[in-house]
């Protein structure tokens, strides 16, 4: 098959919309985003650097590993800034696939793995979850001598669920060191729970661990798109190999350096993530829906009378205009993702569920 002919069988990422016909203010709550611009200091820095949008920006994202660095604890040599955590997933499939390879994903997880995979011709295989837990064990049983990759989004996206410290440990322990392992930890930041790891401390045990993260989420910044990973150095230089020379814009690169460093700010957006994801699972609960748990910045929810019921109330919210994920291109067309908004959007997410399930009584 040549190449073009290939690319029919990878169905497009479809975005989170961000627009309804004739409706001007909008409550996006499709996309995971921080509700929240960037602060005042990185404002002020996005004005200051676009003042220089006619240079090139520093090729290896220096002073930005710095600040990472130096607010994570971690070995600069480790660190590889990119434009957006995407395009890591994009290169390191890049890396290590070919034709034959197999890539094992959990089934109901970020689609992006898959696009990847497939564009450099790997069969996919899905393992299988329960009650939308990955299932590390199942992981492990699909793992055989074509295997090269396995993603793991932790916590996973659409559902929010995460793999408890202790299950990591076993899985990672038994996974062949050939085989890549991507741990996506792109909502780590928002995880308070103290039985969650976020894969940074294996890095320096195992050679085959890649921990993705982004400044799309907690940042504030998913416009700008950086995100980084955390490796071996030996996958640092390959990757470093294979970008492209400025794949990180600079407005990102100083942006990011300050966001990364505001400590105090990134307590207050924890501290409001949790609290209206207990407030809005709390008060969805009293609906007939199946809510998860979640500790990422968003909601995983299951309508009891599936699809046609999943339709209406999207219509429904979409007429209040607040804009939901839908999550049909996920396998999942009776389930919602609801991303964690503003006070005032989340009072108004609350009121307009409850107020559909009202008048469908
Ligand atoms: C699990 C996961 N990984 C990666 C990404 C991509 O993030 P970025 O904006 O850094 O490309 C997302 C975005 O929603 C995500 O949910």
């Amino acid at each position: 098959m040549n190449t073009r002919n290939k690319l029919k069988n990878i169905n497009p990422y479809k975005a989170g919309s961000s627009k309804i016909l004739g409706k001007k203010n909008v409550i996006k709550l499709s996309s995971n985003e921080s509700p929240f611009g960037p602060s005042q200091k990185v404002l002020k820095v996005i004005q200051q650097v676009s003042n220089t949008a006619n240079r090139y920006p520093e090729s290896e994202s220096r002073s930005l590993k710095n600040s990472i660095s130096k607010r994570y604890k971690l070995n600069k040599k480790n660190i590889f800034c990119a434009n957006g955590s995407d395009e890591i997933l994009g290169l390191i499939c890049q890396l290590y696939l070919t034709k034959g390879d197999e890539v094992i994903i959990p089934k109901n997880s970020f689609l992006m793995y898959e696009i990847y995979s497939k564009i450099h011709n790997a069969k996919i295989i899905k393992s299988k979850t329960s009650n939308f837990e990955v299932d590390t064990n199942n992981i492990l049983s699909n793992i055989n001598k074509k295997t090269k990759i396995i993603f793991v989004a932790n916590p996973n996206n659409p559902t929010g669920l995460y793999i408890d410290k202790n299950n990591l440990n076993k899985f990672i322990k038994k996974i062949p060191k050939r085989i890549i392992l991507v741990l996506d930890a792109a909502y780590a930041e928002y995880i308070t729970s103290s039985d969650y790891e976020n894969g940074m401390k294996y890095v320096s045990k195992y050679k085959n661990i890649i921990v993705t993260r982004t400044f799309s989420k907690i940042y504030g910044l998913a416009s700008l798109r950086l995100g980084w990973c955390y490796a071996n150095e030996e996958i640092i230089e390959l990757l470093d190999r294979i970008r492209g020379p400025f794949n990180v814009n600079r407005v990102a690169q100083e942006a990011g350096s300050i966001a990364i460093a505001e400590e105090d700010i990134e307590r207050k957006l924890v501290a409001h993530n949790r609290k209206w994801l207990k407030t809005i699972k709390l008060e969805l609960n009293k609906l007939p829906l199946i809510v998860y748990n979640s500790q990422a910045n968003f909601i995983f929810i299951k309508l009891n009378n599936g699809i046609t019921e999943k339709k209406k109330l999207n219509k429904y919210l979409l007429s209040k205009s607040i804009i939901i994920r839908t999550l049909d291109n996920y396998n999942l067309p009776e389930c919602i993702r609801v991303t964690i908004g503003t006070e005032s959007e989340n009072k108004m997410l609350i009121s307009t569920f409850k107020s559909f399930f009202k008048n469908a009584k």
